[in-house]
């Protein structure tokens, strides 16, 4: 409920009606994001379970990864990956921009910052396995090359690899974390959901590791070498390196700073149309126009249950005006869900 008129509000729970059509219209910006987060978070389960192949042996990984290519490359779930990747990208700036307060928890700052740092670290990864096949039809999706690059050729790169592995496992699983917390059943999957978040990283580390090692001893062979490795010309990976190393942090770092200025607009604005008195029992206080009730409440200390933090997917933030509501804006479909 965005506040436009002064309100008096008491933390007790309203209700209101319910079924499908109210569940729809409850659908909001941050189920899309899930959505998209949960087809991310699908590839990276198989791409880093591949990875984990590699414990048995680098054939083994390649013979997955045929199937993980032939899936993921189909038409409308290729699609489908890539419009995630870039809805859940620009929803995340979005949400950035909408932030009315920054009292993190550690675990949402944790999956903040690792959200953030996600692209920069992807950059040059993304630019070798796909790019180059994008840009110039250059592409043999297999293992063998990645590795060999990783492992033999710029071995600096395995420490950003690694690191890219867990910050982007860690992203996706608090996201997970976050949504799935709440339901029923995670009261007995939990520790099995834990259990698999914690152990697919280091075996994907040790997956990818082994199947260096044969990669780089199959690679002494010529014959296998020409079949399996093609090399990316200099002046294509100059121009693949352009992209991923220069322009792309560049707008990247473009684009954060766009979504600070323009909080720093809204701000502006929201000072010159006032604020309004929002009374909690035993406190007031000048919120400006615009923000919910929880926002008031974070932005000024003032204790408010909050248990998935206004994602709108526990209810616990609920409360009561006890004021004059005649000047309120009804409540949104998100909030009218029960
Ligand atoms: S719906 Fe408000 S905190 Fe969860």
């Amino acid at each position: 409920m965005s506040l436009h008129a002064p309100v008096i509000v008491d933390a007790r729970a309203t209700h209101g009606p319910s079924g499908i059509v109210r569940w729809l219209q409850g659908i909001g910006i941050r189920q899309v994001r899930l959505v998209c987060g949960l087809i991310m978070f699908a590839y990276i389960f198989s791409h880093f379970f591949n990875h984990a192949l590699g414990n048995f042996s680098y054939a083994t990984m390649e013979a997955w990864l045929r199937f993980h290519v032939w899936w993921w490359r189909i038409p409308v779930v290729n699609f489908a990956l890539y419009a995630a990747v870039t809805i859940h990208f620009l929803l995340g700036l979005w949400a950035l921009y909408q932030r009315r307060h920054f009292r993190y928890t550690a675990i949402e700052i944790t999956q903040l910052v690792f959200g953030l740092s996600i692209p920069l670290l992807i950059a040059s990864h993304f630019g070798i396995v796909r790019l180059g096949g994008l840009m110039f039809g250059r592409d043999l999706p297999n293992y063998a090359a990645p590795l060999l690059a990783y492992w033999v050729n710029r071995p600096y790169m395995m420490t950003v690899q690694f690191v890219l592995l867990t910050v982007a496992w860690i992203h996706g699983s608090i996201g997970l974390y976050f949504w799935l917390r709440l339901k029923p059943f995670f009261r007995w999957a939990g520790p099995y959901l834990l259990a698999i978040a914690v152990l697919l990283p280091p075996l994907a580390m040790t997956g990818t590791h082994r199947g260096a090692h044969e990669v780089t001893a199959l690679a002494a062979q010529p014959q296998w070498r020409t079949e399996n490795i093609k090399v990316t010309p200099p002046p294509q990976r100059a121009a693949i390196e352009d992209i991923t190393l220069y322009y792309f942090p560049i707008g990247y770092g473009a684009a954060i700073l766009l979504v600070f200025t323009a909080r720093g607009i809204r701000a502006l604005v929201e000072n010159r149309r006032g604020s309004v008195t929002v009374s909690y029992p035993g406190r007031k206080v000048r919120s400006p126009r615009g923000l919910t009730i929880l926002e008031t409440s974070m932005r000024f200390n003032v204790p408010h249950a909050s248990v998935c933090g206004g994602k709108a997917r526990c209810s616990t933030c609920r409360v009561r005006v006890i004021s004059d509501r005649a000047a309120l804006p009804p409540p949104s479909g998100r909030e009218g869900v029960r």
